[in-house]
C-alpha cells in the first residue's frame, strides 16, 4: 500500500455531503450493533462492520478506493511489472501442478490481467483464473478491466463468492490478510483487557474491558513481550482463513503478499502500540474511529502465525522473503529493461514504480512474500535464484 509522499500531508480533504451521510449510516449501524450487544463490541466486530457491513462497509459499498482518486495505491496499481513478475512465479506452480489460480480480494482486476498476460506469453495458462470477490461494484470493475486487457482470455476467468471446496494450483492474496479484522489486546499495569468500541455521550469511543482467562489472553500472553504496558493485535480470523485455505488444498501453492513481520519483530517490545492503521485519501491516520465506512482499516500480518496455521493444516513453508528479493528473483529488473528506451517517459514512469516496490524505504522491506505448498510444487524463481536471503527460519521455527 503506497501512501502520499512526505510533504503531501496538508489538511485532510473534507468528505462530500453524500459521503458524510454514508458514514453517518455506517455509524448508525455500528451504534445499533453496540446496543444489541449490551453496550460494547470487540474491535474485530467494529472493523468487520466498518469494512464489510453489506451495502455500507468500506469494501462493501460503491465508493472508489483504489488508485489516485481513492485512499491508497497497491503494488499492482503502481505497475504491470508487479503482476508480470508474479506471473513468472505462478508459471512454475501452474506447470508443476496442472492446476488453476484463485485470487482473493482482486481489487480492480489489474493483477489478474497482468498475471494472465504474462502466463499467456509463457504459454502456461491455467484452465481457470478465479476471482473471489463479494462486492458487486468491484466485480463489474474487474470485468470491465479484464475485457479491455485480456479479451481472448475471458473464457478462462470466473467469479466466485466463497472459497472453493477444493483447489489445486495456486491461491494468490495480495494485501488481503491485512484487511482481516483482528482482536485488540491491552496489557496495562500487568492486567489484561480487550479493546473494543462503546458509546461515550452518544459517540463511538474505544473502550477496554477486562479480559479473563481464555484463548485470547493465552495467545496474547504467549506473543507479547514478557512485561510492560502493551497493546497489539491477535488475529484469530486471519489464522482461521489461512487454515481453511490450506485444508482445502489438494496440491499447490498459497502465495501471501502483504506488509508485516515474523512474530519476533511484530511483537517487539518497542512496537508497544500495535500496527493498526487507518487510511484515508492517501494519509495514514492513528484514529480507527475516523469516518467509519469512508476510511480503510488495516493491521500488519504476523507471518509466523500464517506459516504455523499452514503447517498445522499440512502444508509446508517453501519460501519467505521480502517483496524486493522476491520480485528481483522473479526478474522484475529484466522486465523493466524490456520496457524500452531508457530516455523515454514510459521507462521513467515504470522505473519510478519499480523503485517504490523495491526500495527498503518504501514497500521493498516491509512487504513480505510467504509461500506455503502441498505436494510436488517447484519453488519457483522468487525463492530460488539470485538473492537467497530467504528467512524461513524466522517464520518456520517451532514455537
Ligand atoms: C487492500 S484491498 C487489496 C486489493 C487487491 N488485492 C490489490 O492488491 O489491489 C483488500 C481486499 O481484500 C478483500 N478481502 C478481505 N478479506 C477477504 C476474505 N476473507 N476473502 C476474500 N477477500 C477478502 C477486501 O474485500 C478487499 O477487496
Amino acid at each position: 500500500m503506497q501512501l502520499a509522499p512526505p510533504g503531501h500531508a496538508g489538511a485532510l480533504p473534507e468528505p462530500s455531503l453524500e459521503a458524510r451521510a454514508h458514514s453517518d449510516r455506517v455509524v448508525a449501524y455500528i451504534v445499533a450493533s453496540i446496543a444489541a450487544a449490551g453496550g460494547w463490541i470487540s474491535f474485530a466486530d467494529y472493523m468487520g462492520a466498518a469494512l464489510y457491513a453489506p451495502g455500507l462497509g468500506y469494501y462493501a459499498s460503491g465508493t472508489r478506493k483504489f488508485g489516485a482518486g481513492g485512499d491508497f495505491v497497491t503494488a499492482p496499481e503502481l505497475t504491470a511489472l508487479f503482476g508480470r513478475a508474479l506471473g513468472a512465479q505462478l508459471a512454475e506452480v501452474v506447470e508443476s501442478t496442472g492446476g488453476d489460480i484463485v485470487e482473493l480480494g482482486p481489487g480492480t482486476g489489474k493483477l489478474a490481467a497482468d498475471v494472465l498476460g504474462e502466463l499467456s506469453l509463457r504459454r502456461v495458462l491455467p484452465q481457470r483464473y478465479r476471482l473471489l470477490e463479494v462486492s458487486p461494484e468491484l466485480r463489474a470493475r474487474q470485468r470491465e478491466h479484464l475485457s479491455g486487457k485480456v479479451p481472448a482470455l475471458l473464457s478462462r476467468i470466473e467469479w466466485i463468492e466463497v472459497l472453493p471446496e477444493r483447489w489445486r494450483g495456486a491461491i494468490v492474496a495480495n494485501e488481503v490478510f491485512d484487511a482481516v479484522p483482528p482482536q485488540l489486546v491491552v496489557r496495562k499495569s500487568a492486567s489484561w483487557y480487550e479493546r473494543g468500541v462503546a458509546l461515550d455521550g452518544g459517540r463511538l469511543a474505544l473502550a477496554d474491558r477486562p479480559l479473563g482467562a481464555g484463548p485470547l489472553r493465552d495467545a496474547a500472553a504467549a506473543l507479547f513481550p514478557p512485561d510492560g504496558d502493551y497493546v497489539s493485535e491477535v488475529n484469530a480470523a486471519a489464522q482461521a482463513l489461512l487454515t481453511s485455505l490450506a485444508l482445502r488444498c489438494d496440491a499447490g501453492a498459497l502465495l501471501l503478499i502483504d506488509y508485516g513481520f515474523p512474530a519476533d519483530e511484530y511483537y517487539h517490545a518497542q512496537r508497544s502500540g500495535g500496527t493498526l492503521m487507518t487510511h484515508y485519501r492517501h494519509r495514514a491516520l492513528a484514529d480507527p474511529l475516523f469516518l467509519p465506512g469512508l476510511a480503510d482499516l488495516t493491521a500488519h500480518v504476523d507471518f509466523t502465525a500464517m506459516a504455523r496455521a499452514g503447517v498445522g493444516a499440512g502444508m509446508s513453508v517453501s519460501g519467505f522473503t521480502t517483496q524486493a528479493h522476491f520480485l528481483v528473483n522473479c526478474g522484475i529488473l529484466d522486465l523493466l529493461a524490456g520496457v524500452g528506451d531508457v530516455q523515454s517517459i514510459d521507462y521513467l514512469r515504470e522505473a519510478s514504480a519499480v523503485n517504490k516496490l523495491l526500495s527498503p524505504a518504501e514497500m521493498g522491506e516491509l512487504f513480505k512474500v510467504l509461500m506455503l505448498t502441498r505436494g510436488e510444487v517447484t519453488p519457483g524463481p522468487g525463492f530460488r535464484g539470485g538473492d537467497r536471503r530467504n528467512r524461513l527460519d524466522r517464520v518456520a521455527a517451532p514455537h
